[in-house]
């Protein structure tokens, strides 16, 4: 892989989330400097309108390659991915649009890395290319955005460090997305209800939907999660009402196969959930009650055909999303609990802040530093079909809190 043109391509810079990719990248780390990087799409017309986009904000965008490659056409892809070490991908939904770019990066051994919060299809990647990607040592990962790098990082840093401290593993780690503030983008909408609609046709996709462990090797060993949360719950540890959160079946999933990646390094019995913590005193369990019912609804809705096909009308269409205003004061903040096996003293309490909006701002800098550091940083992990934590673990940790806003804070018990 040494010695190729660019060190990263972003593929799908036309779109919402591509743009803001290349946004970050361009005021990081400039053009022509210490990383080489180009745009790609499959619109050479709306890759140069977001060229001269990028240009206003610093005219070196000007000079940034652009690259032609149709998710329809293998060979387009073949020829990007072999000019590039890394390939990072925008172009969604990627259960239509995003497979060949996988097999392509996997022919090229060229690493990759998405926004898929798509389980099936992460499962179907999982399937078709973990052991030829693994054999060439080229890195495919999925997940690289709000879902589910807070997620996977946050386990593991708690499980680093726990272990570091008391030499055991924690035994369970709660999430609890605390507060935030953001939108979402028509890509997303599409995203989802094109998964939706697939879970209706195909029961294959229900049953991979539904297992806490859907994205685990096949033969390996089943831990003791069990379903989603769908009520609201007291949450002693936290002192206030939990109840359901959107990302959760998706980053539990993403938790759960790192684990399995590591050998188990968190405990073959080790446990994690994720939830909405709400505090509001005497009011906490109305309102859990409310969202909790909001949630059950707004599932419902969405798998009918007829309801979803009206959503898709409503809502923000591909190429549209939260506006810079939101997204520039939009943040989160979760609160997660590593536990101790036997000591509740023990136990290890960390918080991840973001300083923009989940979705877009804080995602599209994830994504970015994601790339970057496939790309440049000297990683000990192997190939395969990887989770964020197994594949760059420290570094993109180090990279997230020195340049893309997000950090990782102890806190008292
Ligand atoms: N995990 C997370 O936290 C997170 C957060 C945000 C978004 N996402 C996901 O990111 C994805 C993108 O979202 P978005 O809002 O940016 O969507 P978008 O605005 O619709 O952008 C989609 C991009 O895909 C390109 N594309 C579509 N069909 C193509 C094809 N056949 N060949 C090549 N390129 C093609 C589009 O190109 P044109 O411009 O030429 O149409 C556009 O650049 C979605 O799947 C979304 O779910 C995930």
């Amino acid at each position: 892989m040494a010695n190729r043109e660019f060190d990263l391509i972003v593929w799908g810079a036309s779109g919402f989330v591509g743009v803001l990719v290349a946004e970050y990248l361009l005021a990081r780390y400039g053009v022509g400097q210490t990383l080489r990087w180009a745009l790609a799409g499959r619109s050479n017309s709306k890759l140069e309108d977001a060229r001269r986009r990028l240009a206003t904000v610093s005219r070196a965008a000007n000079t940034l390659p652009i690259l032609l490659a149709d998710s329809n056409d293998s060979a387009s892809l073949e020829a990007m991915a072999a000019r590039t070490t890394v390939i990072c991908t925008t172009v969604g939904p990627y259960a239509l649009h995003g497979s060949n770019l996988v097999a392509a990066c996997v022919a090229e051994n060229t690493h990759y890395c998405d926004l898929s919060g798509e389980v099936h299809w992460m499962r179907r990647m999982i399937d078709l290319h973990h052991e030829r990607a693994r054999e060439g040592g080229t890195r495919i990962v999925h997940a690289c955005g709000f879902d589910s790098i807070p997620s996977d990082l946050g386990a593991y840093w708690l499980q680093r460090e726990m272990r570091r401290r008391h030499g055991v593993p924690c035994s369970a780690v709660k999430y609890r997305a605390e507060s935030f503030k953001g939108g979402f983008s028509g890509g997303t909408i599409a995203s989802m209800l094109n998964m939706l609609g697939e879970a209706e046709r195909d029961s294959a996709v229900r049953s991979i939907l539904n297992d806490p462990y859907g994205l685990n090797p096949s033969l390996a060993p089943r831990g003791q999660d069990g379903p989603e949360r769908t009520r609201p719950e007291y949450d002693p540890d936290f002192h206030g009402w939990v109840t359901p959160f959107v990302m959760a079946p998706i980053n539990t999933k993403v938790v759960r196969r790192s684990n399995a990646l590591l050998d188990f390094a968190y405990g073959r019995d080790f446990r994690y959930e994720e939830a909405t913590l709400i505090t509001g005193g005497k009011f906490g369990f109305p309102i859990a009650a409310a969202v909790a019912g909001g949630f059950g609804l707004f599932a419902a809705a969405v798998s009918i055909r007829p309801l979803r096909e009206l959503f898709a009308n409503v809502l923000p269409s591909p190429g549209q999303g939260p506006s810079e205003s939101t997204r520039e004061t939009g943040y989160f903040t979760l609160l997660l609990l590593g536990k101790h096996p036997s000591d509740t003293r023990r136990d290890l309490r960390l918080r991840i802040r973001g300083d923009r909006d989940p979705g877009y701002g804080s995602t599209a800098k994830m994504l970015g530093e994601s790339a970057v550091c496939l790309a440049v940083d000297a990683l000990s992990s192997g190939g395969g079909v990887l989770t964020p934590s197994v594949a760059m673990g420290d570094a993109l940790l180090t990279r997230l809190q020195e340049n893309a806003g997000v950090t990782f804070t102890e806190v008292s018990v």
